[in-house]
């Protein structure tokens, strides 16, 4: 309350020069409180072997330290007939916990069914063109083997992965923003994410186009301005779809709730969420807890994924829920079906040493296996959350990992630990109860 009010630290130019050391001097100097503190926090979680702390200091600018989050796995995931064991990075209590559940639950009726649907990502030249449209239709007919040629090196590996680019197209947005045309490209980036791939072909064909075009106008006095050129994290051709069904009667031992009611209430939920849009973000957040996090354990780029799938939530112009619920005679079914454009080559894939190990664990899938793999941990995290939800509610889970994190917190022994689980089971749990227990269980 009565701390002096802190300067704001001046602009500092040349920061991402100094060592480590001096960085962190700079910040406490500037920011905190000048304690030596903060280093020590710091160096406690810098990796001691210095080769696996070099690797991490490699993926980012200005790394000061590392930030860690639990590393989890998660087992009996029967995926297409055949089982995994997932890795998953997530801070969120409960999460991994009911993701595991949920595959225990679906392992014993045939487990996750899945198919990749398309496979297809893109890319965009954006650029404005101030001159006929016949005449550029026409320039991009002629020229569209020397545009495709200019990519030749960079694609000559992804080629012999299968991959490449399969299509061109130019699309008139004049409607929309005057004089502003697309060149959309469609590449398959076989089993890499493949943004770098995507984004370095879009480069040279917009330098190549911004050539030929320069000289092909010249006598209309036209021009193209290549205004930018980009994946889009928007892949609807990129689909992958997962179900899982069972028999009502299968659905027993649900939290004391009949199999009838269990299925018809879980339905009302899923159709809730598929009108209501309040419902539908948290509803799709229940999916993405468990996507995000084997996107960590994988390496894979969650804020493209993320951006992705919301868009596509989107698509029907009226944000929904991505997963279905459906009853059919006495068959109980849920399904997922979500663009990911994912990969297992390439990106941090090769470096990071807890990626190449999720990569194993997961018995080193093709990205479309991965894409499955996704899909089914996505829809098993959403029944998962949606079952709490219409039988116990989800605070019966939290508490329970806010009780270890209280006792945690507060240095309690094993002994006391186990002894709480206990005593708290039909109480209330807070800071002031587990102290409290804390001091009349020492
Ligand atoms: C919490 O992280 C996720 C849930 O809110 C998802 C849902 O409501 O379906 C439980």
């Amino acid at each position: 309350l009565h701390k002096e009010k802190k300067i704001m630290p001046n602009k500092i130019i040349g920061f991402s020069k100094l060592s480590r050391v001096e960085k962190i001097d700079w910040l406490n100097k500037n920011i905190l409180d000048d304690s030596h503190q903060v280093k020590l926090i710091l160096d406690k979680y810098l990796n001691s072997n210095k080769d696996i702390q070099a690797i991490h200091d490699s993926f980012s600018e200005n790394s000061i330290s590392n930030f860690y989050l639990p590393y989890s796995v998660s087992p009996n995931f029967l995926i297409n007939d055949k089982i995994y064991t997932v890795p998953l990075v997530t801070e969120e209590s409960s999460v991994v916990a009911a993701l595991s559940n949920a595959a225990k639950f679906w392992f014993d009726k045939g487990g996750f069914k899945t198919e990749v649907k398309s496979f297809t990502k893109k890319g965009q030249i954006h650029f404005s063109f101030d001159g006929d449209k016949n005449i550029l239709e026409e320039f991009i007919k002629i020229n569209e083997k020397e545009i495709l040629k200019s990519t030749d090196i960079i694609a000559k590996n992804m080629k012999k992965r299968g991959g490449g680019i399969s299509s061109i197209q130019l699309i008139d947005k004049t409607d929309e923003l005057k004089n502003y045309f697309q060149l959309s490209v469609d590449f398959n980036t076989s089993d890499s994410m493949g943004a770098n791939f995507i984004n370095s072909c879009l480069e040279s064909m917009s330098k190549k186009i911004k050539e030929l075009s320069d000289e092909y106008f010249k006598k209309n006095n036209y021009g193209i301005n290549i205004i930018m050129s980009i994946l889009s994290n928007y892949t609807p051709d990129c689909i992958v779809e997962s179900y899982a069904e069972c028999d009502i009667n299968d659905l027993v031992d649900i939290a004391n709730i009949e199999p009838k009611e269990f299925a018809e209430k879980m339905k009302y939920a899923f159709d809730i969420a598929k009108i209501d849009i309040s419902r539908a973000v948290t509803h799709n957040k229940g999916i993405m807890n468990g996507i995000d996090a084997i996107l960590i354990a994988t390496g894979n780029d969650f804020r493209a994924v993320e951006a992705g799938i919301h868009a596509y939530a989107s698509s029907n112009s009226k944000y929904q829920s991505l997963s279905e619920c459906s009853i059919s005679g006495n068959k109980f079914r849920l399904s997922l079906k979500i663009p990911l454009s994912v990969g297992t080559v390439g990106g941090i894939t090769d470096l990071h040493p807890l990626v190449k190990l999720s990569l194993q664990i997961l018995d080193n899938p093709s990205s479309k296996d991965l894409m499955c793999i996704i899909a089914s941990v996505g829809l098993a995290q959403n029944f998962a959350a949606v079952k709490s939800l219409i039988t116990s509610g989800i605070q019966e889970g939290h508490m329970k990992m806010h009780l270890i994190n209280l006792l945690i917190k507060n240095n309690a022994s094993e002994e006391q630990i186990r002894k709480a689980k206990t005593y708290f089971l039909n109480k209330e749990i807070n800071s002031s109860s587990v102290n409290q227990f804390l001091k009349l269980n020492k």
